[in-house]
């Protein structure tokens, strides 16, 4: 680690301190070779490492083959920091290769909602899983030399409108759910960015947010390290800088520049906060960037790629999830005729859309890995189209044929790109029908079907019940396919748990239930995210948080729970311990969870939340004695009245299981609290019409209650703001284009944009890829413009745009508005 000279700074004008708040391009900061000032390249991320080759802007596909480690959705499955650990390290040591200072990962958003777009980067809908796990990669890759941009801060967790929508969190869900993760990772592992996302948080864009970055980010959690912007997200550095936003993504060149230097000068941009900004920037080259030459590819060091791809085996196994397994169908004998059907098995898709996108260093397929299988007989059927929404009947009746003949047969069925992808979210939870239909096909010929599924996030399984085993193969990576021939013939242990709850319909969901947008996303169901809400509200799912199968069986014994306050009772340290015993015959993997519940409260409180896991991995016969710390904060809420945690005196049931439903044993502890006084109470809600108090949605979720607007105006302290289109003529920065939709103007633009987007991304051809580039770009607005156009429209031209798209919307209007007036005359 290189310290940085202190009296950098002083040698630098003030054009080079601006210029290295911004990107040179869109990959790297400005060096100062004068001054001896570095450049640091920066490059998604997270689960590979993509750096594009020469020139090739902002492309997805063209670029350096890495290794494609698994998603984070399966990453998130393993519960196991170690492999976290070994995967960041192995991060690392490819980004050092590819001359990559800072790796823009990891992404630690909270799944608030199924369909999130975005979900196969995050790795769960609990914020404790997401902090772990997330600590564990940063401090891998971090220990490599290289630095973690921990993303994407905060509250994005949807992608619809992610460049402009706002969202309206309260403060408990911020400080409960929405904020540990980076608290955590922020203060223990000291990762050297933080990415501030695009969205809105409670009124002001997050890049923007004195609140986020400065308040909490710097003075609460003592963050020294750089904040920079999502690609684009930074709109004016006069405004984003003080607001603690130090660098910004990509640059928007040298006239961007001379602007900042004017508002510098004109005392509208203070000095002391262009400072601080290019000191940190200075602080982070000093460690991580790279001088003149060996800047680039020459800086090359040798990498084991065949290691790395055996790591990315191992750990697609430790996230696969056995969800069902009736009558021991799992393990296969290992000998005997299988059918594999699915196009999946043959073209599988193992890693998320988007700025995630890795050239992988090979691919290995399930078919293939199976057919190497000396004892097995395969035979292969195809099973539905290449555009996974249609089969043909001749498809279906060879896949049956294939079932048929077979001892066992592995049906891959799966979302295919087009229905997940960053900057789109989905709006149900179906698998394509042709999927699902084949599906049935097969097990209406063959009883020991097992169902493979290749998905970055929860999916709706109406056969489920009549599929003897089913199992969750997430979006695992360059290795998956072999991974799942490991985990299908028992030489791997389906090692995952789920991190995230599978309704059983997307309707079940309370987010689906909330109006998403067109200015806000009110996150009107607070703390009740995945499991805090079903288990709350006792509602049926599909497979619930915390689930997966093992292959051998465990006995859990001797739990005791020691408690060693140091003598201050309020700062307790608990330790639940518990001897775990494999007691098959296998070597298995178990993970046990600990819950805590509140038995009474002055505030709301989920009926239990996840505060502590431990994983043992034992031999047949082996046991382990796991402990599980609890500290202060295991048992605090966030008293918004008094601005801090608070532990309130009384009992607490502490829960230990298999999942968030299968709880194997409980106890109790009692806790003398701080003495902080007590949370003010829930406000009361009252019906407006009479006055009288209705039951409180938040005490007693349901889906009948909902979640009111005025029980959430209560929590929020405020009235909701206005969550209305802008109206043609009215249109803003933040307004996406896909609300333009009436305006000729806008469609044009979209139209342009949509041309552009394809190019830019460098995307293979396709009706399908083509209208799901056009969803990503529906999402964009006027704020994204100098990014999107690579400078060539400024952040004055943009606004001029808008105004001409404002002016002619209003034209058309008032010409819509003739023409109906005057067939109304006629
Ligand atoms: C994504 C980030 C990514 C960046 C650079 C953005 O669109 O939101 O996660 O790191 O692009 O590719």
């Amino acid at each position: 680690m290189t310290a940085h000279d202190p009296e950098q700074l002083p040698r630098l004008t003030d054009a080079e301190k601006v210029g290295l708040t911004a990107g040179d391009g869109a990959w790297k900061t400005d060096a100062v070779p004068r001054a001896g000032v570095r450049s640091v390249r920066l490059g998604d991320g997270p689960h590979g490492v993509r750096r594009p080759h020469e020139g090739a802007g902002l492309s997805l596909f063209d670029s350096h083959p890495a290794t494609c480690f698994p998603t984070a959705a399966a990453l998130g499955a393993s519960w196991n920091p170690g492999l976290l650990r070994e995967v960041g390290e192995a991060l690392g040591r490819e980004a050092t290769s590819q001359g990559i200072g800072v790796l823009l990962g990891p992404g630690v958003n909270l799944k608030r909602t199924p369909v999130g777009g975005r979900n196969f980067e995050y790795f769960s809908e609990d914020p404790l899983v997401s902090a772990r796990l997330g600590a564990a990669w940063v401090a891998g890759v971090q220990s490599t030399g290289v630095g973690a941009s921990l993303k994407h801060f905060a509250a994005n967790n949807t992608e619809s409108r992610r460049y402009g929508v706002d969202a309206v969190v309260d403060e408990r869900a911020l400080r409960e759910l929405y904020l540990p993760a980076f608290e955590h990772i922020v203060t223990t592992e000291r990762p050297a960015t933080v990415m501030a996302a695009y969205n809105k948080l409670n009124g002001e864009h997050c890049t923007e947010n004195r609140w986020l970055l400065h308040d909490v980010l710097r003075t609460e959690w003592g963050f020294e390290g750089v904040v920079v912007s999502d690609w684009g997200a930074s709109w004016d550095r006069t405004i984003s800088i003080p607001a603690g936003c130090d660098l910004t993504m990509p640059g928007l060149g040298r006239s961007d520049d001379r602007y900042v230097l004017g508002a510098l000068a004109a005392g509208t941009l203070p000095r002391d906060a262009l400072d601080r900004a290019a000191e940190r920037i200075l602080a982070l080259a000093a460690r991580h960037g790279r001088a003149g030459r060996r800047f680039g590819l020459r800086a090359r060091q040798p990498v084991d790629l065949a290691a790395h791809h055996e790591l990315a085996r191992r750990a697609s196994a430790a996230g696969t999830v056995l969800l069902k397994n009736d009558g021991g169908l799992l393990p296969l004998a290992g000998t005997g005729r299988v059918a594999v059907i699915g196009r999946m098995a043959a073209e599988p898709r193992f890693q998320g859309a988007g700025s995630s996108h890795v050239v992988p260093t090979r691919v290995e397929t399930l078919l293939t890995a199976l057919r190497q299988e000396r004892g097995l007989e395969v035979e292969y059927a195809v099973g539905y189209d290449g555009d996974h929404d249609s089969a043909t009947d001749a498809q279906i009746a060879e896949a049956q044929r294939v079932a048929v003949a077979a001892d066992t047969a592995i049906v891959v069925v799966g979302l295919p790109e087009t229905y997940e992808t960053e900057g789109v979210d989905r709006s149900h939870l179906r698998l394509p029908g042709a999927h699902d239909r084949l599906v049935r096909a097969v097990l209406a010929v063959n009883p020991r079907t097992v169902v493979v599924l290749q998905n970055g996030s929860p999916v709706q399984l109406p056969w489920r019940h009549d599929a003897p085993a089913v199992v969750e193969g997430y979006l695992g990576g360059q290795a998956g396919g072999i991974a799942l021939a490991d985990v299908l013939l028992g030489r791997a242990e389906p090692a995952g748990r789920l991190a995230e709850t599978f309704p059983e319909h997307y309707d079940d969901h309370p987010v689906s239930r909330l109006h998403d947008g067109p200015a806000t996303l009110e996150y009107r169901e607070s703390l009740y995210v995945g499991y805090r809400y079903f288990d709350s509200a006792h509602e049926d799912v599909a497979f619930c948080f915390g689930h997966g199968l093992s292959y051998t069986t465990f006995d859990w014994s001797d739990v005791e729970v020691v408690e060693g306050d140091g003598g201050d009772p309020a700062h307790p340290e608990i330790e639940v311990r518990v001897t775990v015993t494999n007691t098959g015959k296998r070597r298995g993997v178990e993970v046990v969870q600990l819950y805590v519940h509140d038995e009474e409260s002055s505030l709301f409180r989920p009926e239990h939340e996840l505060r502590g896991f431990a994983r043992a991995e034992l031999e047949p016969g082996e046991s382990a004695r796991l402990g599980i710390t609890l500290d202060r904060r295991s048992f605090a809420f966030w008293n918004p009245a008094g601005g801090g945690w608070m532990l309130e005196a009384g009992g607490f049931e502490l829960r230990l299981g298999r999942s968030s439903r299968d709880i194997l044993w409980r106890g109790r502890v009692d806790l003398a609290g701080d003495g902080g006084g007590d949370g003010d109470g829930d406000a009361a809600v009252v019906d407006a019409a009479s006055g009288a108090p209705r039951p409180d949605p938040y005490r007693s979720p349901s889906r009948a209650t909902g979640f009111p607007a005025a029980a959430f105006e209560a929590l929020l302290g405020r009235s909701l703001p206005p969550n209305l289109p802008d109206l043609p003529g009215g249109f803003t920065l933040d307004t996406a284009i896909r609300d333009m939709q009436g305006v000729t103007a806008a469609r044009i633009l979209f139209r342009v944009m949509h041309r552009q987007a394809l190019k830019t991304l460098g995307a293979p051809p396709g009706r399908a890829v083509d209208e799901a580039a056009g969803d990503v770009v529906a999402q964009l607005n006027f704020r994204m413009l100098p990014t999107v156009s690579d400078t060539l429209i400024g952040r004055r031209g943009a606004r001029r745009l808008l105004r001409v798209v404002n002016r002619l919307a209003k034209l058309g209007g008032s010409a819509r508005k003739g023409r109906a007036a005057r067939r109304a005359g006629r």
